[in-house]
């Protein structure tokens, strides 16, 4: 049985023998990156300064929400406004893959930075066992380049501690609960919005995005039931709809939520019809660009979970 607090004691031991100097870690807002934040917290103190990065294609709130957790934990940290670096790196970036690589490549010039002017050698990233596994970390063939691994330039300055590595999400979440962390908004991947967009990444589609995406969490917070992710995929696909009287050639969003607890399989979630109507409703109501909204029907495999 995995106990948190074996787990935690021994891996600040490891990185108080391991670590000799200051590190910086990258914070997503996401349960992994909070609790390795937390750790390396605990054996650096005020040589570890966590850092989290406004990608600009964050959901809404999130800034807010990392900024009161990491000052609750008690963790030396800063937050960077660098929306305008990472959209023009995906500006004509198409590929997913590619988005991945520009994202995880920006993160890193972010972090070297910062680094640089903390006197730091270490960068600290809260890798889990299923980021590396997909990524062909040797196991498996590479599905997706996760941006915490695949999307690592060949060079980096910076000596990577991961101390979560070896953990599936369920024993973060005994770690998180362990350390009275309050309970995370669902899983939400490094690349952010960025690959929920299908085609290229523009400032307008992600705040149409982030507008669908407040609307769902909304109604599905009100649920007995809260799926394990649950998201809005903006489509590159439009489609007719009516407004009023009027015609529109406007966006289609589909929606995906899903059950699972490592994220490596999942089923879709079986939303009441009367709960996607609102949703659906809401959303075309809400946002006059959106025409048309539909559901993800599928499980993975052998989908994966996101769109990209
Ligand atoms: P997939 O789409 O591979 O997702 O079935 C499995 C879980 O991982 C999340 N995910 C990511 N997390 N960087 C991350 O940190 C990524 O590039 C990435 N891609 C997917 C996804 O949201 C799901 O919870």
């Amino acid at each position: 049985m995995f106990s948190p607090e074996d787990f935690v004691s021994s891996a600040v031991q490891k990185i108080k023998r391991e670590v000799t100097g200051r590190a910086v870690i990258a914070v997503s807002g996401g349960i992994d990156s909070t609790v390795a934040a937390k750790i390396v917290s605990e054996a650096l103190g005020p040589d570890v300064l966590a850092v989290y990065v406004n990608t600009g294609l964050m959901r809404l709130g999130e800034e807010e929400e990392v900024k009161r957790t990491l000052s609750k934990l008690g963790v030396n940290h800063r937050i960077l406004d660098e929306e305008d670096l990472f959209l023009s790196r995906l500006r004509g970036v198409v590929d997913p893959e590619r988005k991945r690589k520009e994202i995880g490549r920006a993160f890193i010039d972010v972090f070297e930075r910062e680094a640089k002017e903390f006197s730091a050698q270490y960068l600290v990233q809260g890798t889990i066992a299923p980021d590396w596994i997909e990524s062909g970390g040797g196991l498996r063939d590479t599905i997706k380049s996760h941006h915490n691994v695949g999307g690592l330039p060949e060079v980096v300055h910076l000596k990577i501690v991961e101390p979560l590595r070896d953990l599936y999400k369920d024993e973060v979440r005994d770690i998180a609960e362990y350390y009275g962390i309050p309970r995370m908004r669902q899983p939400f991947p490094g690349p952010g919005l960025a690959v929920r967009i299908i085609g290229e990444v523009t400032k307008e589609k992600v705040n149409l995005l982030r507008k669908a995406t407040s609307i769902l969490e909304n109604n599905i917070s009100r649920l007995d039931e809260i799926p394990w992710q649950y998201f809005v995929v903006l489509l590159a696909d439009r489609s007719t709809g009516v407004h009023g009287d009027r015609r529109v050639y406007g966006s289609t969003v589909a929606i995906r939520c899903v059950n699972s607890s490592d994220g490596m399989t999942a089923n879709f979630s079986p939303i009441p019809p009367e709960v996607l109507a609102k949703i659906s409703r809401d959303i075309t109501n809400g946002i006059p660009e959106i025409s048309r909204v539909v559901y993800d029907i599928t499980d993975k495999p052998p989908g994966t979970i996101e769109w990209e």
